[in-house]
């Protein structure tokens, strides 16, 4: 893809799933890659990819700021940014308060902070490319998901917001919204409430038209297609990654 090559990519949740295969396509891309997760293990496959981790809970303002100032110093200012990391907290009308403060604090807040502080120094390279996680969670409405819905709805809004703040700058601001896709997140949960793996696998596949769950490289070539400059023209945009979900 063009204008990849030398770039440096900043990607939150970088152990995760979603944030790893990113990761890796970006770094095949030729991007030099920084990362944030709040858990540290497993932390050498990052590091076999030359990417530079650091353990940050992107909730804490202070510990945001330190840490992308690290990347300036260390690696150049930042053009590139996958607001990736999520908490994933499943709850109705019953949700408490401090269920609500917990989800906000890092999808919605912790993505903001992250933000502010990369954005200087998209604006010293010359522009840059910010690409936010939502969902399919984010176009509709799923019984006993109202916490975690209502951020990847907003995380669209804060998008579309954003792609107004930042193009005199030369920022893009776009979301990818993956459908359901076949991560360690959705076998643990399986394992997690006692599910067998392959059925739960068949009831979710059945709900995209492609007729199976996505893959993670899927993800990971739609978030290096905004970043790069084959998306130049695209900015407060969705781009929907779902094997036909939301066209059921
Ligand atoms: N997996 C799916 O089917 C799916 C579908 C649609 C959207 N998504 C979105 O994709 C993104 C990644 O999901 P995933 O499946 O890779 O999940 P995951 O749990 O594997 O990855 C999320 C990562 O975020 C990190 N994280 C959580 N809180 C953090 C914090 N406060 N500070 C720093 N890091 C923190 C976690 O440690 C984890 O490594 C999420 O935004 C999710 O909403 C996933």
């Amino acid at each position: 893809m063009r204008g990849l090559p030398g770039k440096i990519a900043l990607v939150t949740g970088g152990l995760g799933d979603l944030g790893y295969a990113s990761i890796v396509r970006l770094v095949e891309e030729g991007c030099v890659v920084a990362s944030f997760d709040l858990k540290a293990d497993d932390e050498e496959k990052l590091s076999a990819l030359g990417v530079f981790h650091q353990t940050v809970n992107i909730a804490d303002e202070s510990a945001v700021k330190a840490a992308c100032a690290a990347i300036q110093q260390k690696l150049g200012s930042v053009a590139i940014l996958v607001n990736c990391a999520a908490r994933f907290i499943f709850r109705g009308v019953e949700a408490t308060p401090a269920e609500w403060t917990d989800i906000l604090s890092v999808n919605i807040i912790g993505t903001t902070l992250v933000t502010q502080n990369i954005v200087p120094q998209m604006k010293t390279a010359g522009g840059g490319s910010i690409i936010n996680f939502s969902s399919v969670s984010g176009f509709v409405g799923q019984a006993n998901f109202s916490t975690y819905n209502a951020t990847k709805f907003a995380l669209r809004g804060l998008t579309k917001c954003w792609a107004q703040d930042l193009a005199p700058a030369n920022i893009r601001v776009n979301t990818v919204c993956p459908g359901y896709i076949y991560t360690s997140a959705f076998t643990d949960s399986c394992k997690k409430l006692g599910l067998d793996i392959d059925e739960e696998d068949r009831r979710a596949s059945a709900m995209h038209l492609l007729g199976r769950q996505g893959r993670p490289p899927e993800i990971g070539a739609a978030v290096a297609f905004l970043a790069s400059d084959d998306a130049s023209f695209m900015t407060g945009s969705d781009l929907v990654v779902d094997g036909g979900y939301l066209a059921k």
